[in-house]
């Protein structure tokens, strides 16, 4: 099988980059990164890119005229590694019909909520002052809107009595390091199959029919 090359877009810290990184280094994701884009010269997922290794590219939007020039030289990037599929991972820009028409179906990006709820930035922050029982994180494919695209996984992801929105964040976080490298390993398979809005995966093992209730449900 022919290993998945990938470019992963940053504009942040990159624990989900590290996670993708520590899945390839350990052999569990068939795949290796080509390169990461990131958008701001100050990110730490610079430092973990060159830490092991990964070239990684500055593009700063703030030296582009408008998006499309912006995601131009994106795409001048990741075609030059010839790269397969596009991760975003924190990338915090809108991308253009242009850069989506570049990659059909080959862009994935995680998002920390149970979409399509709490689209958009202070996921964690939102769904927790709205004051869901439940949160959690999806990846999906994109499309032309902002987290809108066709879901292949989510996390459930309980919201406890005494979290703060911060408490809720790193545990939302914990669970999307687990569904993003499984998520790409499906695709690096071959296993994702999408019609019109769903995402469906050749034999996955099967899902628990078994309801969650937050609070439990008592006898009464
Ligand atoms: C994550 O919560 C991700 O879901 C959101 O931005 C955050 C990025 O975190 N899109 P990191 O840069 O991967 O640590």
């Amino acid at each position: 099988m022919k290993t998945l090359k990938l470019g992963v877009l940053v504009s942040g810290s990159g624990s989900n980059l590290q996670s993708i990184i520590d899945n390839v280094e350990n052999k569990r994701l068939d795949a290796e990164i080509s390169v990461i884009i990131c958008n701001n010269p100050g990110a730490y997922a610079i430092d973990r890119a060159a830490k092991h290794g990964i070239p990684s590219v500055v593009i700063d939007h703030h030296d582009f005229e408008d998006r499309e020039a912006f995601d131009r030289e994106m795409i001048a990037v990741l075609k030059s590694h010839d790269i397969d599929l596009v991760i975003m991972a924190g990338f915090m820009r809108i991308l253009t019909p242009l850069f989506l028409r570049t990659f059909p179906m080959r862009i994935m990006n995680i998002h920390p909520a149970l979409l399509p709820s709490f689209q958009g930035i202070h996921a964690q922050e939102r769904a927790f002052e709205y004051g869901v029982k439940f949160s959690g994180c999806t990846v999906h494919f994109a499309d032309e809107g902002v987290d809108t695209g066709p879901i292949i996984t989510q996390a459930v992801v309980p919201v406890l009595d005494d979290d703060t929105a911060d408490t809720l964040q790193q545990r939302i976080l914990m669970e999307e390091h687990r569904i993003y490298p499984q998520a790409i390993q499906f695709y690096a398979e071959g296993r994702l199959e999408v019609v019109g809005r769903k995402v469906r995966i050749r034999d996955h093992a099967g899902v628990s029919e078994v309801p969650h209730h937050n609070p439990p449900l008592e006898a009464f």
